[in-house]
C-alpha cells in the first residue's frame, strides 16, 4: 500500500492542502475527516506504544529503533514493512485500513497530536508514550528542506518567510512551542519517556538501552549493539522501507532534498543568518519563558 493516493497537489493553494483541526494546521490529503474521526474514537490499550513528535524531530527514526526493540533484534519488521504500516500514524489516512484492533500486543503508533488533541481514550488508558524532542532551530531547517520537496504541503518561500510561519506556528501541526509546552506539562507524565534527538545522536546504544529499559525491556548488550548499528543514519539511510524511496517523485522530490537529508545535530547553523539566528533566539525566549523543564539545547 501507498502512503499517498493518487491526487494531483501541484499548484495547491494553502486552503486547499490544510484543514483546521483543533485549532491546528493538518494536511488534509493524509487527514481527511474521516481519519480524524476513526483517531477521535481509537481505544487503546494500556501496552500500546506511542512515538510522539512534532514533525521532523526523528520520528522516523523512531519507528526504527521501537520495532526493533519490542522484535529484540529481529530485523524483519524493519526490512519487510514500510516505516508507515509497521509504526501508522493514528490520524493518518492508511490507519483506518490497517486493522490496528487486531494488531497483536504491544502496538507501536506514532502521532504529530499536540497533547490536547489526543482522545478520550487516551487519557482514560494512559498507554505510554515516548516523546521525542529536537532543537527546534535543527526542526526549522529539516522542515524548511522538506517543504520545498514534498508537494502536500505548501511551499516553504523564502527562509525569512518560512521562518515567520515557523514561529507563528502556521504550519503542519502548528506551533512548535505550543506541542512542547503542551507534552512536557502532562499530567500522565509517568506514563511518558521524555527523549532528545540529540542525545540519541550523542550515544545512540545508550538511548536504545534507555527506551528499552522504560518498556520493561531487558536487551543483551548484543542486542543492544545490533540494533544500535542498523539504526545509525548511514545504514538506516539504505532500508528503503524507511527512506521514503517508496513514495512517489510526484508526492516527495528527493531528488530536490532526501527525506533522510543529514541526520545531524547543530546543521541550522549552515542555514541560519546571524539576524534569523536572533530573531528565533528572541522568540525563543519569550515562548518559554515560563518553562523550567531542562532541553539539552539550552
Ligand atoms: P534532517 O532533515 O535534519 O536530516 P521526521 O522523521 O520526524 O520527519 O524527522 C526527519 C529528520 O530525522 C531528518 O532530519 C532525518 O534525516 C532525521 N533522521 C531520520 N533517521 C535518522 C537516523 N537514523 N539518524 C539521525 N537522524 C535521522
Amino acid at each position: 500500500g501507498s502512503l499517498f493516493e493518487s491526487v494531483v497537489l501541484q499548484n495547491m493553494t494553502e486552503a486547499e492542502l490544510y484543514s483546521l483541526y483543533k485549532g491546528v494546521y493538518v494536511p488534509t490529503h493524509l487527514h481527511p475527516p474521516e481519519s480524524l474521526r476513526y483517531c477521535e474514537e481509537f481505544t487503546f490499550r494500556p501496552d500500546d506504544i506511542l512515538i510522539t513528535t512534532y514533525p521532523k524531530s526523528g520520528t522516523t527514526w523512531m519507528q526504527e529503533v521501537v520495532p526493533l526493540i519490542v522484535s529484540e533484534g529481529d530485523l524483519t519488521p524493519v526490512l519487510t514493512v514500510p516505516n508507515w504500516d509497521r509504526v501508522p500514524w493514528l490520524e493518518e489516512h492508511r490507519a483506518i485500513l490497517l486493522n490496528l484492533e487486531q494488531r497483536a500486543s504491544p502496538r507501536v503508533f506514532a502521532t504529530h497530536f499536540h497533547h490536547h488533541m489526543m482522545n478520550e481514550s487516551y487519557f482514560k488508558i494512559k498507554p505510554r508514550v515516548l516523546y521525542l524532542m529536537r532543537n527546534p532551530k535543527d526542526v526549522f531547517t529539516s522542515s524548511y528542506y522538506y517543504y520545498g520537496m514534498a508537494s502536500y504541503l505548501v511551499k516553504p518561500g523564502t527562509q525569512d518567510e518560512f521562518m515567520e510561519k515557523f514561529l507563528d506556528g502556521k504550519i503542519m501541526f502548528g506551533s512548535w512551542f505550543d506541542h512542547v509546552k503542551g507534552w512536557i506539562n502532562a499530567e500522565e507524565r509517568e506514563s511518558i519517556l521524555y527523549i532528545f534527538y540529540e542525545e540519541m545522536i550523542a550515544d545512540l546504544k545508550g538511548s536504545v538501552e534507555k527506551i528499552a529499559k522504560f518498556l520493561g525491556k531487558s536487551l543483551s548488550p548484543d542486542v543492544t549493539e545490533k540494533i544500535a548499528e542498523h539504526c545509525v543514519f548511514k545504514n538506516m539511510k539504505q532500508n528503503i522501507m524507511s527512506n521514503f524511496s517508496l513514495v512517489p517523485e510526484e508526492y516527495m522530490d528527493q531528488k530536490k532534498s532526501e527525506f533522510l537529508r543529514k541526520g545531524i545535530a547543530g546543521d541550522w547553523k549552515n542555514l541560519f543568518t546571524e539576524a534569523q539566528e536572533q530573531r528565533f533566539d528572541a522568540v525563543y525566549k519569550e515562548k518559554m519563558k515560563d518553562v523550567t523543564f531542562k532541553f539539552m539545547w539550552d
